[in-house]
C-alpha cells in the first residue's frame, strides 16, 4: 500500500529523530515519496542535509521561506500528501497541535491540512504522563490523528517507562495501516451535519440545538473505513473531523446547492437538523424598534434536501439514501412513514423526548429502518452508533457492487 503514496513527515525535536532517517529509508524501500519538514529543534538533532539526502526531496524549513512558497505554497504542501506524520512527537508539539497553534511551518502544516495525521509520540516518561500531555492526547484522538506509540524502556535520559519513540518498523507499519483501503477504499460518501441558520436579516437568525456531534462522528467513521467523504456541514458547534472535505454552508438552500454540486455519491447520509421553514420577508439591512409596531415574519418552506436527493434518478441518486428522523413519540411509526414519504431506503431513528437524555448528551439509541424491517439497536455512544452504521453502509455496498 505505500507504494507511489506521498507522506510529509514533519520531524520534531527529540533524540529520537535519528530514529527517523530509517523510517525515510524504510518508505522509499516500499516505494513511497517522503517530504521532509524539519523544525528548528529537530535541525538540534538531525542535520537538514541527512534528512534531504535520505529523502531525496526538498526539505522544508521556513515558513517564510519565499523561495519554497514560490514553488509550492505551505497550504498546497499540506494537501498534497496522503498523510502528515509527526515523529518525534514532542509534548511541546502535541500541546501546540491540540491548541491550534500555527507558529512556524510544522504547526501551520498541521493545521492546514486536510489530511489525517499519525503522530509518534517521544518524550521523558515524567512529560508522558503529565496530566497536560494525557489531555492533549484525548483532545487529538477526538480529532482523529492517529497515535503510534510510544514504547515502554530505557530512555536516553536514563529513566525507564512509556514515553521511547515506536520503532521505525512499527511507524511505518503504521502508515501503512492508515493508508491501507477500508472496505470503502474508492466509494464516495456524502454526509450532512449541523443545523442551518437561516437569516431574519444581516444580524439575526433563525437556527436549532443540533451541534453537529452525530454527523461528525458518522462522517469520521466512514472516513475511518477509507471511504472519500464530503461532509456538508451547517454552523455546527463541533469541530468538523480531519481527512474529510468540508463544505461550510449556513441555510437549508445553500446546503442543497452544496449538496448537489458534491453528488455524485455511492451513499449519502442526511443528518443535518435542517431548519424546515426561512423567513421570506428577511430584511437586507438591520430592523429597527419601531412605535407601537412589532415586526411580522413571514415565513417560506424550505427545500428537502433529502426527500429530493431520493427523489432523483441514478446515476445522480445515490444507490444508498440515509436519512435520519427525530421523534418525541410514536418512533417507529413516524420513521417509517418518513421513509415512505421522503423515498429514502434507509431511517436512523432516535427519541430524543427530554427524559431519553439524548439531545446534546453522548449516546445515541436508534432503531435502522429499512424495506426489511426495523432494527433496534442498543443504546450506545455516538461514535459507536456512527462505526456501526458506517459498518452497515459499508456492507451494503460491498454487497450490492
Ligand atoms: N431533512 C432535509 N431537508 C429538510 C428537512 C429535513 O434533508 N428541509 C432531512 C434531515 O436531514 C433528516 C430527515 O430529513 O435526515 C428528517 O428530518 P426531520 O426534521 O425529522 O423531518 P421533517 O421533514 O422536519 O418532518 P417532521 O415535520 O415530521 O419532523
Amino acid at each position: 500500500m505505500l507504494a507511489t503514496r506521498r507522506i510529509l513527515l514533519i520531524i520534531g525535536g527529540g533524540i529520537a529523530a535519528y530514529k527517523v532517517l530509517e523510517v525515510i529509508r524504510l518508505l522509499r524501500g516500499q516505494g513511497a515519496s517522503v517530504v521532509p519538514v524539519l523544525t528548528r529543534a529537530g535541525a538540534q538533532f538531525v542535520t537538514p542535509l541527512s534528512v534531504a539526502a535520505l529523502a531525496g526531496s526538498t526539505l522544508h524549513q521556513d515558513l517564510f521561506d519565499l523561495t519554497a512558497e514560490a514553488e509550492m505554497g505551505h497550504i498546497q504542501l499540506s494537501r498534497a500528501a496522503d498523510l502528515v506524520v509527526v515523529a518525534p512527537c514532542t509534548a511541546d508539539l502535541m500541546a501546540k497541535m491540540a491548541g491550534g497553534h500555527a507558529d512556524d511551518l510544522a504547526t501551520t502544516l498541521l493545521m492546514a491540512t486536510d489530511k489525517r495525521v499519525l503522530i509518534a509520540p517521544a518524550m521523558n516518561v515524567r512529560m508522558w504522563d503529565h496530566p497536560a500531555t494525557q489531555r492533549n492526547l484525548v483532545m487529538l484522538a477526538g480529532d482523529g490523528v492517529l497515535v503510534v506509540g510510544p514504547d515502554s524502556g530505557d530512555m536516553a535520559c536514563g529513566e525507564h517507562g512509556p514515553g521511547r519513540m515506536a520503532e521505525p518498523r512499527a511507524i511505518v507499519a503504521a502508515i501503512d495501516a492508515a493508508l491501507s483501503a477500508g472496505p470503502l477504499a474508492g466509494r464516495h460518501v456524502l454526509v450532512t451535519s449541523g443545523p442551518t441558520h437561516e437569516p431574519i436579516d444581516p444580524v439575526r437568525y433563525i437556527a436549532n440545538r443540533s451541534s453537529g456531534a452525530q454527523g461528525t462522528a458518522i462522517a469520521a467513521a466512514l472516513r475511518d473505513l477509507g471511504a472519500r467523504v464530503s461532509f456538508v456541514t451547517g454552523p455546527a458547534s463541533v469541530s468538523p473531523p480531519h481527512g474529510v472535505q468540508v463544505i461550510a454552508v449556513e441555510t437549508a438552500r445553500e446546503m442543497l446547492d452544496a449538496v448537489q454540486d458534491a453528488l455524485p455519491a455511492d451513499a449519502a447520509v442526511f443528518c443535518a437538523a435542517v431548519a424546515d421553514w426561512r423567513v421570506a420577508n428577511a430584511a437586507g439591512r438591520k430592523m429597527k424598534k419601531q412605535d407601537n409596531a412589532l415586526p411580522v415574519l413571514e415565513f417560506a418552506e424550505n427545500p428537502d434536501i433529502l426527500a429530493t436527493v431520493s427523489a432523483l434518478h441514478q446515476p445522480q441518486r445515490p444507490p444508498l439514501v440515509v436519512g435520519f428522523a427525530a421523534e418525541t413519540h410514536d418512533v417507529i411509526a413516524h420513521a417509517q412513514a418518513k421513509r415512505a414519504r421522503k423515498g429514502c431506503d434507509w431511517i436512523v431513528a432516535n427519541d430524543v423526548s427530554p427524559d431519553t437524555g439524548i439531545m446534546g448528551g453522548n449516546e445515541n439509541a436508534v432503531h435502522l429502518i429499512t424495506a426489511q424491517g426495523v432494527e433496534n439497536w442498543p443504546r450506545l455512544p455516538k461514535d459507536q452508533v456512527a462505526r456501526q452504521l458506517a459498518e452497515r453502509i459499508a456492507a451494503h455496498l460491498g454487497a450490492v457492487s
